[in-house]
């Protein structure tokens, strides 16, 4: 079973960095959005409340995406462990008319927990396996 999702977002002026085109972080924080989507979609029949961000590799910012342009982020589940998912989410920009391009891309690990009454989070294993 392949786990995926897509989602895109329009560049607004406050997006920007101080030299006109997309802020790598508003970036960033996109990708863990789409990252998180795919994991959702993997908490099927799991007693967990959600998925957190463990960790985030390998992000490679490979063109600047221009504000008024859309990135269209593509992410995919492609290996699990006991607690975590792995997911490559690649940014494509696209402008009117124009051809999409790989702006970003990166590895987003995911854990799936339990929320404590403290507030702090409990890992708990998932049951996924993707073959
Ligand atoms: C998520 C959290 C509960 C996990 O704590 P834990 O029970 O001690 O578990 P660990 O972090 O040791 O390991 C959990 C999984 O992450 C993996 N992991 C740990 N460090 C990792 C790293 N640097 N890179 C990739 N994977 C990592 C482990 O291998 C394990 O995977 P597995 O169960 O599939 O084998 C805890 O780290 C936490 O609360 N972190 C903060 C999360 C957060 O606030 N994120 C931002 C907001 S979403």
């Amino acid at each position: 079973m392949k786990y995926s999702a897509k989602y895109s977002q329009l560049v607004m002026p406050q997006d920007t960095n101080i030299l006109g085109t997309l802020f790598g972080g508003k970036m960033i924080s996109w990708m863990d959005i789409a990252a998180a989507k795919a994991a959702h979609r993997c908490l099927i029949d799991v007693s967990a409340d959600s998925i957190v961000t463990r960790a985030m590799e390998t992000i490679e910012f490979q063109e600047a995406v221009e504000m008024g342009e859309w990135v269209n982020l593509e992410s995919v589940v492609v290996s699990v462990g006991k607690t975590s998912f792995k997911i490559k989410v690649e940014a494509y920009a696209e402008r009117i008319g124009g051809e999409k391009r790989l702006a970003c891309s990166g590895i987003f690990t995911m854990v799936s927990v339990c929320k404590n009454e403290d507030g702090t989070f409990k890992s708990v294993a998932h049951g996924l396996n993707l073959s």
